[in-house]
């Protein structure tokens, strides 16, 4: 029988969880480029303060405002449900359940953080956001959100991105919100990419750069990042609060969590709460799954280093491929990123996450049998937790064991049919990160200091 847990709209938590309060090993913190750790004023020109105060509060609970509680409720809480029909194809001894983000208005669990973000901006004061998107998931979502709070939205969509996904920059069109390919002739960073490469295919480390160039020059105007730093993270635990409810209502506790990341945000909403568990003792296997073509958690170094391609953003300590290093084109654009949160890092470090790498075209094939099983079509991004499930699935099989699975099913994969089509006339290659490539990439963090491990 198919389970889905449903919640009503006054169980949405009421507090986000702050997970800085319980870590282990504390973060190190951002560096301004004089290698001195930077003040939150030096951040103002960037971001409003009362976000800057999220971003270094060591408060284990903050309270959701209430105009944010009543926009979440159009969607929240979204369903927990049992993937009984994946689970007969697997033929695995594995329970599968996932938390359906893409229920949002935007398809995926990015309005969570979309919505508070437009929302602090406005009590500020601020006019117009910027932002930069891969996938269009979180640009689109910021544009929604800034519909919501009557806010100008202006978005740098990854060239490659911005060519596969016209419908993306329709749905931000809807929403009132201007988007443009990255890299762009109307920044300096845009200018100075597009002289060395004009047919460069962009990275979210080049669309940062340059939505953080266009904010930093206007007074009415702030950035606004759709994942990698802690209020972020923060703001998409609502997904793993709700997960835990839904979870106790079926008399369940995971073995396993995944989630898929390319800055850490939905892997973080999905797991944050149940690390908070593993923190104090319970076992559960977490388990953050990213790109063979983009492996920055299972190959990068944790090191100081910048969060866009320009070093226009503090150095944050975190496992990174060099900022200046442009990921393979692969189809999941919301996984190309070149760092992940300090947050994830930190973690890792501390081995409470246990990170693995996927092949794109193994994501595809656990994609399309998720389609033909359950029907939904996930997101190129989602496909990698899935395929983490599969693996998880096999291994229990192997070492005959029972085990129960959560994930975070982030996004659905409407508005990314070309990456289908392009996997079913089977033009896909699995391609990795060489060696080479890798040591290149990572020429570019020489010289900057070593964080605390
Ligand atoms: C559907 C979906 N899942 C996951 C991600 C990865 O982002 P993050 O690691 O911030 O969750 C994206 C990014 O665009 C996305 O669109």
């Amino acid at each position: 029988m198919s389970e889905k847990i449903e919640l009503n709209a006054r169980q949405i938590p009421k507090y986000w969880y702050n997970i800085q309060a319980d870590l282990p090993t504390p973060l190190a913190p951002p560096l301004g480029p004089d290698g001195t750790p930077i003040t939150p004023e030096m951040l103002a020109p960037v971001f409003p303060m009362n976000i800057i105060e999220q971003e270094v509060s060591t408060q284990r609970w903050i309270p959701i405002p209430e105009p944010i509680l009543d926009i979440l409720a159009k969607w929240r809480p979204s369903p927990l449900k049992r993937a009984t029909s994946f689970e007969k194809a697997l033929d695995c001894p594995v329970k599968i359940y996932y938390k359906d983000e893409g229920v949002s208005p935007a398809g995926s669990h990015k309005p969570n953080t979309a919505i508070p973000q437009a929302y602090y901006n406005k009590i500020f004061g601020i006019k117009r956001l910027t932002t930069e998107t891969g996938a269009g998931q979180w640009g689109s979502s910021l544009a929604m959100a800034c519909a919501m709070f009557d806010l100008e939205c202006k978005v740098y969509m990854v060239r490659i991105s911005f060519d596969q996904k016209p419908f993306r920059k329709l749905m931000m069109a809807v929403w009132g919100a201007e988007c443009i390919a990255s890299p762009s002739p109307f920044t300096q960073a845009g200018r100075e990419i597009l002289e060395q490469d004009p047919n460069c295919p962009g990275s979210l480390g080049i669309a940062i750069s340059e939505a953080v160039e266009e904010a930093v020059q206007r007074e009415d105007t702030r950035y606004s990042l759709g994942s990698v730093l802690n209020h972020v993270m923060m703001h998409q635990t609502i997904i793993g609060l709700e997960a835990k409810t839904q979870m106790e209502v079926l008399g369940e506790y995971p073995d396993v969590v995944i989630g898929c990341v390319g800055g850490g945000s939905n892997f973080a909403g999905i797991a944050f709460p149940y690390v908070l568990d593993q923190i104090h003792g319970k076992k559960v296997d977490i388990i953050p799954a990213e790109p063979r073509a983009c492996p920055t958690m299972t190959r990068g170094p944790f090191a100081y280093d910048y969060g866009d391609t320009a070093g226009l953003t503090p150095l944050l300590p975190m496992h990174s491929l060099g900022h200046r290093f442009v990921p393979l084109p692969i189809h999941a654009g919301g996984l190309r990123y070149h760092g992940v949160a300090p947050l994830i890092s930190r973690l890792i470090l501390d081995q409470l996450l246990t990170p693995q790498s996927f092949y794109q075209t193994d994501c595809y094939r656990a994609a399309m049998l998720w389609a033909r099983t359950e029907g939904f079509i996930p997101a190129p991004e989602t496909s990698h937790a899935i395929a983490a499930v599969v693996a998880e699935a096999r291994k229990a099989k192997e070492e005959g064991k029972e085990k129960t699975i959560l994930f975070s099913w982030s996004g659905h994969g409407l508005m990314d049919l070309a990456g289908y089509d392009n996997f079913m006339q089977g033009k896909l290659s699995d391609v990795e990160l060489s060696d080479e490539e890798l040591s290149l990439g990572l020429k570019c963090l020489e010289g900057y200091p070593n964080p605390p491990r």
